[in-house]
């Protein structure tokens, strides 16, 4: 796997390429490497050749100088509108450039914005998620061209512990993201439920504690709105509880719940065809929950944390689910199912109302719940909800350090009476084409406790990326677990 290494040498060994990040319309840094002859001449000839600094620009140059032979330039756009997500962005563009050239070392010296230990956080984490490739059923894997070692040059020791400090946990940040990117990209007849507790299993090996609940156990539980998702499925629902207990007495219990739909079909109420391509990501929310857990044995946060998550598939099978059904959830709520593709909301009704039971602090849940997302906030900003401003802040915070963009939603009660049923407590859907994304939130927020602080983060628009983005490439990109990350760590 891809290191990134703090070293106190100032010259760059003649078999790495020397990486040079400049910002748009300002000359090179004063750092002495950087304004060698070599370099100068290097960067004359990258900017003859049309780079500006710009963000995203990159351009290697061979000199003819045997000490400094390759020089990277990687633009970070203008010095004044530089945050940490430019040092993350700017690094996934260097890894895959040097993939392309095939170069296997780097040395560099970074540009700090704010502290040196968030520089380095930011850029580690940037690096490890742009050297990310899904290649399991590639038969020609190209795993060989990988960057090996990022070696940055600091000034002081002070420095190396801060930013040695910084890499590792970067690093940390990306692997899990990875992770996660990794059980969303499996095709879904390899991720099933059954999979993913074998999953949560190898997760639970170190010092995690596991709880699964099959079938049978769901049913004497009164899961009704879980199960009734389940039934046009060949495939057995499973629950699973994950337990990390600090080695301190907590001072808080906080829950995390993820939607688990290992492959979206709509049901009865069947998706078009286009729009089940990228179902296998249904459950982007159950596998941030497993990725977060698979690192905090290493993390060590100060709090105690339960993860939740319904694992099954939704299915338009012989027993399938009937618009018209109505369930009774695990709550004790009836609920009138009217498009049994707004399904995600049924499992996480029970998921929410069994985290409840365990009398967390606070609950926070991740879901791919509403296409409606996409229309309210495009593809780059997830959405935020929730009962509590305080905890909304913290999570907001959170989302600044990560990077990962998160906008706040009213839960309007107003529109609560769209969900109004005639025959049952509500109905799974609200009026079609209004405010889809607040009413799915809404249809959420029945489930939780009175009292008990709970947000909602909706990433149906953010979980996949057809394209690729400048942190990953196509396919699931591992969305809030770098976040979700950064709150555990800052609650105390
Ligand atoms: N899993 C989908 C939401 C989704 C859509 C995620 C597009 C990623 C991309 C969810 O289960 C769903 O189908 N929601 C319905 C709700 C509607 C029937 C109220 C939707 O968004 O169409
Ligand atoms: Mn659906
Ligand atoms: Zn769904």
């Amino acid at each position: 796997m891809l290191r990134v290494d703090s070293t106190l040498s100032q010259s760059c060994p003649p078999s790495s390429p020397l990486v040079v990040f400049a910002f748009e319309k300002s000359g090179l840094s004063v750092w002495p490497l950087f304004s060698s002859a070599p370099v100068v001449q290097a960067f004359a000839w990258a900017q003859k050749e049309g780079f500006e600094g710009k963000c995203g620009q990159n351009q290697l140059v061979h000199t003819p100088n045997k000490k400094i032979p390759r020089v990277v330039f990687i633009g970070l756009g203008p010095r004044k509108d530089a945050t940490l997500e430019t040092l993350r962005q700017g690094m996934a563009s260097l890894v895959r450039l040097a993939e392309r050239q095939s170069i296997k070392q780097l040395f560099t010296k970074l540009p700090l914005i704010g502290n040196a230990g968030g520089s380095a956080h930011a850029a580690a984490e940037g690096a490890l998620l742009g050297a990310y490739a899904y290649t399991r059923y590639k038969t020609n894997s190209e795993s060989k061209k990988a960057v090996e070692s990022i070696l940055v040059s600091v000034k002081n020791g002070a420095e190396k512990k801060t930013m040695d400090q910084g890499f590792a946990r970067g690093l940390l940040f990306a692997e899990a993201t990875n992770f996660a990117r990794d059980l969303i990209n499996q095709p879904p007849s390899d991720t099933t439920p059954s999979d993913l507790v074998s999953i949560a299993k190898t997760v639970a090996k170190k010092g995690i504690k596991l709880t699964v609940l099959n079938k049978q156990q769901m049913a004497k539980l009164g899961m009704g709105a879980l199960l009734g998702v389940n039934r046009g499925s060949g495939k057995p629902p499973f629950f699973i509880h994950l337990i990390y207990r600090p080695n301190t007495k907590p001072k808080r219990r906080i829950a995390l719940c993820g939607k688990g739909i290992t492959f979206d079909s709509g049901g009865l109420s069947l998706k078009p065809a286009k729009s089940m391509e990228t179902m296998k990501d249904d459950m982007s929310g159950a596998a941030a929950v497993l990725a977060i857990f698979a690192l905090l044995p290493r993390l060590k946060p100060a709090v105690e944390i339960h993860g939740f998550a319904a694992l099954t598939e939704n299915m338009p099978g012989e027993n399938a689910l009937k618009p018209g059904d109505v369930l009774r959830s695990l709550q004790g709520k009836t609920i009138e199912v009217l498009n049994t593709d707004a399904e995600g909301r049924l499992i996480l009704a029970d998921t929410l109302a069994y985290a409840c039971r365990q009398k967390p602090d606070e609950i926070i849940d991740v879901a791919t719940l509403t296409g409606a997302c996409r229309i309210a906030l495009g593809d780059k900003i997830a959405a935020l909800m929730g009962n509590n401003a305080d905890l909304l802040q913290r999570l907001k915070n959170s989302s600044n350090d990560s990077g990962e963009k998160l906008w706040e939603l009213p839960l309007e009660k107003e529109y609560r009476k769209g969900l109004d049923s005639k025959v049952a407590d509500i109905k799974n859907i609200g009026p079609a084409g209004e405010a889809g994304t607040i009413m799915g939130g809404l249809f959420l927020s029945e489930f939780v406790e009175r009292g008990l602080p709970w947000a909602h983060i909706d990433i149906a628009n953010v979980a996949w990326t057809d394209e690729g983005t400048a942190l990953s490439p196509a396919g699931g990109t591992g969305a809030m677990v770098r976040t979700l990350l950064h709150y555990l760590i800052s609650l105390q």
